[in-house]
């Protein structure tokens, strides 16, 4: 079968396809002819080499990849054949040689969600790794329509996800994304995002070159919250003055909420924009390093858990809630494969939009390239 295969840590050429035989399923495994192959930042972090974050570094030469979709093609010892043919989806375990860059996957029959006819291999795909922790975050975050919610990397895989959530509960949003392109796909995602988002309107640039793309009408933010309930505002935050129109979107008494898997200047920046008391949920540090708004807890390197309202003393997060999830957790969200069925039962009843930037998995150099590089939205998917 066709494979991409990693033979040496480094850059993201080392990625190469390569012929491997075909893997044969066990007592209570399935063999799935995968469609949609996930790509996650981690993959990158693996692939050169860099040991310490929450998976360890695999033996070489390895496949990478730990989520899948596709066809059940064979069963083994003790499988029911009525699997066979089955559209389905699964996560391989958190393990840094998931084999998910595979065109055949080995996978226990309990791992597997059956997949709905009209939800496509991509957008099931995009619910496993990604969806699943959209819906763990949104758990954590506790939204409600009084919330006045910022979320950094809005056009990302779980960006996407998260503000469509989050203005379908009637909280006012504001989409922070690296460009105006992502901008203008953050704005997008108010279409889909129920009835309460009905106030969306395009606006000028602003005058100090930061780019809102939608939002608010051009009257401005007043200082009644009511009246700006159920709006999108997307910021282009690699634009001069971006923090000063995000100020204006959230409006004088500040955010409630931010949902941040950035970190560094732009996840700090945004965590300023919270008003004392509320929520910094931190999920990841997209840019490499920590939201120095409250302290990165010690995730032991190994996947190690860390609960909920993980408060530190002292520093600046110590006038907000923090709360973190980090890791492949199964605290504080519980069980993982019902958190996978929430999310796909979400894509496929339409509540959500799914995006997908998908990427044929001969090229899955190029999707690590432009992961890295912070061209991609949604959901970066080899197919
Ligand atoms: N806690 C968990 O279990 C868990 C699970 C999955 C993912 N995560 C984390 O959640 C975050 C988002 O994950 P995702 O899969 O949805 O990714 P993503 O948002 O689709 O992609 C990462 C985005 O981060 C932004 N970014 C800012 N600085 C960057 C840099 N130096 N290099 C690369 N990207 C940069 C970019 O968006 P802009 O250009 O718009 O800034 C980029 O598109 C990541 O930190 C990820 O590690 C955590």
């Amino acid at each position: 079968m066709d494979a991409i295969r990693l033979h040496a840590f480094g850059p993201p050429e080392n990625l190469a396809l390569d012929q491997v035989p075909d893997p044969v399923p066990g007592p209570n495994e399935v063999r799935v002819a995968v469609r949609a192959h996930g790509v996650h930042l981690l993959d990158t972090t693996l692939r050169r080499g860099e040991a310490g974050g929450p998976l360890p570094l695999p033996d070489l030469p390895t496949i990478p990849g730990r989520e899948i979709a596709g066809v059940v093609d064979a069963v083994g010892p003790g499988v029911d054949a009525a699997w066979r043919g089955r559209r389905v989806a699964a996560h391989l375990g958190a393990r840094p040689d998931g084999g998910g860059y595979a065109r055949l996957a080995v996978v226990p029959v309990e791992a597997l969600h059956r997949v709905p006819a009209h939800v496509t291999a991509p957008d099931a795909l995009a619910m496993i790794g990604t969806g699943r922790t959209a819906v763990g975050i949104l758990d954590l975050a506790e939204l409600t329509a009084e919330d006045v919610v910022v979320v950094t990397a809005a056009a990302g895989g779980l960006g996407t996800l998260l503000v469509q959530a989050a203005a379908a509960t009637g909280a006012r949003v504001v989409g922070l994304a690296g460009g105006p392109v992502k901008a203008a796909l953050v704005r997008s995602l108010a279409e889909v995002s129920g009835p309460q988002v009905t106030r969306v309107t395009a606006r000028p640039d602003t005058a100090d070159g930061a780019r809102v793309l939608s939002g608010p009408p051009s009257t401005g933010v007043t200082s009644h919250p009511d009246s700006e309930r159920g709006t999108l505002t997307a910021i282009d935050y690699r634009a001069d003055g971006w923090l000063d129109a995000a100020r204006t979107a959230v409006g004088p008494s500040g955010a409630t909420v931010l949902l941040d898997g950035v970190g560094g200047d732009a996840g700090t920046d945004a965590a300023s924009l919270v008003r004392d008391g509320g929520r910094l949920v931190l999920f990841g540090w997209s840019s490499g390093a920590a939201n120095r708004a409250a302290e990165r807890p010690d995730d032991g390197g190994a996947g190690e858990d860390v609960g909920r309202d993980h408060r530190k003393s002292g520093g600046p997060a110590s006038t907000h809630d923090v709360r973190w999830a980090v890791g492949p957790l199964a605290r504080p969200w519980g069980d993982l494969f019902a958190l996978q069925e929430r999310a796909l039962a979400l894509a496929a009843d339409g509540t959500w939009r799914v995006i997908t930037h998908q990427v044929p998995l001969a090229e899955a150099a190029r999707a690590h390239r432009e992961l890295e590089e912070r061209a991609t939205t949604g959901k970066v998917v080899l197919v």
